[in-house]
């Protein structure tokens, strides 16, 4: 103990050392039961070395003005957080507030520590390893300190309520009732005009933010966000892997499962498909049509970047420009399914048709129904009886959307409007689910909705309001749907906004 200083000696304080590291003192010895003085070695804690004492006050005064007592984040040791609070007015002797000792007011908790020194003294890492608001005050946004928001738990849980159509019309008498007519747009007879709004608003204050923060902020607020792709090669085939694993698509009876990829580019949910059926012994075939895109070559098929263990020649393509606004696509897209399958259809159809919405998100809804008509065509002309279906959908709060909502909730046994685990909170994209097609290739009502969506325009609905008005079990059922989806969306859109903000 003799070799050792005590801090109140005045040659301790200011003696020079070539490392930075003060030497060990007789309080170093007293407060380290185990030996070990790196934990206290403030030249580690600060990144770079120190010239001088830290205990020259002269000289830490000098360098560092302000950052000694909390405005630091690496002493925001989350331990003690009556020390972050204490002011520097506070003090009861600034001396010994030094970094080296952030645990000297509690000294009994300090030796009851159980974790790693990096979490402790969380400097210790790598520039890269720390968060933002844990860099050196020169590597910081914001000069001053906000406080950090702290993510909320969003309610992502998925929807499994299914609607079952108690009212079925036969085909005929669907296509009997389809009617082209003018629609006015009114927000409160599918939602609520004023949850509405309000997104409207979030979005559009979210809308001029860079990218690059955007997605900085949605990774700290979607629990999901991070997790990524998973084992796949887009984000895409983890949301058909939530919805498989909600729904059972795959489970198929026989061992030879077919499926249909409308607007499948570049190939996600093909990948998850034949990943899935082939991982339990089983054989799939997939048939897929996109958009040949000369511009977005990301939308392309990919099926190069497939998981090895997927046999090759799994998935056809339909040649051509893909472009399933063209009549002759749904019908080449027809005759090869019909041929391969024998005439028998496949067992499942995804659809998940989009395209680049930036900027135009409120659009979103009325610029993809045109698509959605054409996707649900496609899956009329290949789907077997009682086989299922899963299409992305945007927001259901324009009656045209709604009308092309209630012809599934005709055509199929039930019908679920749902959001996956790994689909973004803040955004309006959900799927309908829907189970066992009643009747297959139903041709004269594909031939009605074909020749519909030839000349069909923005702001029309196809059935009349009545008829759904009637309906009130369907009526409730999007209402309260829609109803959800939008309050949890606001949140979601909130929290990111908060991230924003604050990052
Ligand atoms: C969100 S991506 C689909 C992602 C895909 N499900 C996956 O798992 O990789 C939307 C796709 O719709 C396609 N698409 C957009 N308009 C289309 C059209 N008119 N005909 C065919 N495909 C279209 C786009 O080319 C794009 O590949």
């Amino acid at each position: 103990m003799d070799d050792l200083y005590s801090e109140n000696e005045q040659e301790y304080r200011t003696a020079r050392v070539k490392s930075g590291i003060p030497p060990p003192s007789s309080r170093d010895q007293r407060r380290q039961p185990r030996g070990d003085l790196s934990r206290f070695n403030p030249a580690m804690q600060r990144g770079p070395p120190q010239r001088h004492a830290p205990y020259d006050q002269r000289q830490r005064d000098h360098q560092r003005p302000d950052d000694r007592y909390n405005q630091r984040p690496e002493h925001r040791d989350q331990r003690y957080p009556e020390q972050q609070q204490r002011q520097p007015d506070q003090r009861q002797d600034s001396r010994y507030a030094d970094q080296r000792y952030p645990d000297q007011r509690q000294p009994d908790q300090r030796y009851n520590d159980q974790r790693q020194p990096e979490q402790r003294y969380p400097d210790q890492r790598s520039e890269h390893q720390r968060q933002p608001e844990q860099r050196r005050p020169e590597q910081q946004r914001q000069p001053e300190q906000r406080p950090r928001p702290v993510p909320k738990p969003l309610d992502v849980r998925t929807s499994t309520d299914f609607l079952k159509c108690e009212k079925r019309l036969s085909i005929k008498e669907i296509i009997e009732t389809i009617q082209v007519s003018d629609s006015p747009t009114d927000l409160d007879f599918l939602s609520s005009k004023g949850l509405v709004e309000r997104v409207n608003s979030l979005r559009e204050k979210i809308r001029h933010v860079p990218n690059e923060q955007r997605s900085e902020a949605r990774s700290k607020s979607n629990p999901f966000e991070m997790i990524g792709n998973g084992i796949f090669m887009n984000r895409a085939a983890t949301k058909l892997a939530a919805l498989d694993a909600t729904f059972g698509l795959t489970a198929a009876t026989d061992k030879e499962f077919t499926f249909a990829d409308i607007c499948g580019g570049p190939g996600g949910f093909s990948e998850y498909l034949l990943w899935r059926v082939h991982s339990w012994g089983g054989y799939a075939h997939g048939y897929g049509v996109t958009l040949k895109s000369t511009t977005h070559d990301e939308m392309n098929w990919h099926t190069e970047k497939f998981r090895p263990d997927i046999p090759r020649h799994s998935l056809t393509q339909l040649e051509g420009d893909g472009d399933l606004y063209k009549k002759e696509t749904i019908d080449r897209f027809e005759s090869l399914i019909q041929k391969e399958t024998k005439q028998r259809g496949v067992d499942l159809v995804v659809a998940d048709g989009g395209f680049d919405f930036s900027g135009n998100e409120e659009q979103q809804e009325v610029l993809a129904q045109k698509l959605l008509l054409c996707e649900i065509i496609s899956m009329l002309t290949c789907l077997k009886q009682s086989g299922h279906f899963v299409c992305k959908f945007f927001d259901i709060l324009d009656e045209f959307t709604a009308d092309l909502v209630w012809l599934l909730y005709q055509l199929f046994d039930e019908i679920c409007i749902t959001k996956p685990l790994s689909s973004r909170p803040a955004n309006s994209e959900r799927y309908i689910v829907c189970k066992g097609l009643k009747e297959a290739h139903p041709t004269e009502l594909i031939q009605k909705l074909s020749s519909m969506s030839e000349t069909i325009e923005e702001g029309k609905r196809f059935i009349p309001k009545e008829v759904l008005e009637k309906d009130e079990d369907f009526i409730d059922y999007v209402k309260m749907r829609n109803m959800k989806f939008v309050m949890k969306q606001t949140e979601a859109l909130e929290q990111l906004d908060q991230f924003i903000q604050n990052p």
